[in-house]
């Protein structure tokens, strides 16, 4: 039998309008009892009784048994949702950038309190990849979780390949359509695709951590000579966080662009979609494919989630509470192009293999196998140089070359 939901929902923006719209459309034995705003003179689409500018209206009435958080503003969520889990109430959030900084305080007041807080919209909209992640893979091994975690980015590729729009041109049509956060950098930068992959990360391998550590590098430096090397080796570029399995206790984490050949999965993914691509030792490879964003597709996670909440549902966290022993290994070697301007940015990248270099006047770019960790260093530089750096595991023949010369020589 299903639990009567009374709810306090925090945020009337996107996703808190299209959660209402569907909700409206269904029986669902829940009721909104109260709707907290930040600017009370809005006009609002429903009975003006029903909104409040007072967070405890909802966190301190005893009637109210669910949050709902749907608010832009990291800090404030970080308050309501600790507040609520802290006073018995399970809570449904879609704040990505909330839940990967907090993500180990957040499972211990869980538990704590005897509370379940859900997030399946906070990563990849309207893919149901959390739950996916926690119960159906409960078992499997997982080999990598990747993909197109941001809309915005990839909506930007896209046009410029697809429809040779210039960066700018395509970045204002990403904001004019609503894919792109307020601050672009937050999309274009990979910011927002690393807090979804720290959040899949502890879904997929019980491993909790903190988004500094994570390395980000975005698209903000992608020019028409990136996509034409690209073009040339018939490869497209795509925004990819990476989660991937090293051995039993390493596990690398990042998000850089990928050079991605016609063979992959996400080749063919474009625009404002997402992807979720899982490679597992017994499943093979599977791809959830969906929109990441929009307030219908994000209120259709997020009424999942309080559908979930009717019986009880909480995420067990299996994995973070079995195996303990995986770590971030911020070590691990990635084969990257990196197209760079001043000599002294390649010259201070220490690379642990080269397998080529082009120098024209066109274009300066390397082949080679550098560290995560150097990466991390040296991100301020390669981003004020104006250099751009993919993934370049598709180029195996390159790297099969310096493997096969590397190996004669030894
Ligand atoms: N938009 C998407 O497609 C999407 C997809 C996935 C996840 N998300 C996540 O979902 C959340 C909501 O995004 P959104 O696009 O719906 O945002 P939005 O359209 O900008 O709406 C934000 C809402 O939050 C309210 N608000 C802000 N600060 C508040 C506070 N301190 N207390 C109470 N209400 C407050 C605003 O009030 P006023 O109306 O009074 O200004 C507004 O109603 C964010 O965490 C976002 O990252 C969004």
């Amino acid at each position: 039998m299903s639990k009567r939901l009374t709810i306090g929902l925090f945020g009337f923006g996107v996703v808190g309008q299209g959660l209402n719209d569907i909700i409206s459309t269904k029986e669902l034995n829940i009721e909104i009892k109260k709707i907290a705003i930040k600017h009370p003179d809005k006009e609002r689409a429903l009975p003006s009784h029903l909104f409040t500018n007072r967070p405890n209206d909802i966190l301190n009435d005893p009637e109210i048994n669910t949050v709902i958080e749907l608010i832009n503003d990291a800090d404030a969520a970080y308050q309501i949702v600790t507040q609520a889990l802290k006073s018995g109430k399970n809570v449904v959030s879609a704040n990505k950038k909330m839940i990967a900084e907090h993500l180990d305080e957040l499972v211990d007041l869980q538990e704590k309190y005897n509370s379940s807080l859900l997030y399946e919209g906070a990563v990849c909209g309207s893919i149901p990849i959390i739950r996916n992640l926690e119960e159906y893979y409960d078992n499997e091994l997982l080999h990598s979780v990747s993909g197109i975690f941001n809309g915005s980015s990839n909506f930007i590729l896209s046009k410029i390949a697809n429809e040779s729009l210039d960066y700018s041109d395509a970045l204002k049509q990403a904001q004019d359509l609503g894919f792109a956060e307020k601050d672009p950098i937050l999309d274009v930068g990979g910011y927002d695709a690393k807090y979804k992959l720290v959040i899949a990360a502890a879904h997929a391998y019980g491993v909790l951590v903190k988004p500094e550590k994570v390395l980000n590098i975005g698209i903000q430096n992608f020019s028409v000579a990136d996509l034409h090397f690209a073009q040339e080796h018939q490869l497209k570029i795509k925004l990819v966080p990476t989660a991937k399995k090293l051995d039993d206790n390493e596990l690398a984490l990042f998000v850089i662009p990928k050079l991605v050949p016609k063979s992959d999965f996400l080749y063919n993914v474009e625009n404002e979609y997402n992807a979720v691509l899982v490679k597992a030792a017994f499943a093979d490879q599977q791809l959830f494919y969906g929109k990441g964003a929009g307030g219908h597709p994000t209120g259709s996670a997020v009424l999942s989630d309080v559908a979930a909440l009717r019986y009880d549902y909480r995420y067990e966290y299996k994995k973070y509470h079995l195996d303990k022993n995986l770590e971030l290994q911020n070590d691990h070697i990635i084969p990257v192009y990196i197209r760079y301007n001043q000599e002294r940015l390649i010259n201070g990248i220490h690379f642990e293999f080269i397998a080529e270099q082009h120098k024209s006047i066109e274009l300066n770019y390397m082949l080679g196998g550098v560290k995560i960790s150097k990466l991390i260093t040296k991100k301020k530089e390669i981003l004020e140089d104006g250099a751009f750096l993919a993934q370049a595991g598709a180029l195996t023949e390159k790297f099969e070359k310096i493997k096969r010369l590397s190996l004669e020589k030894s």
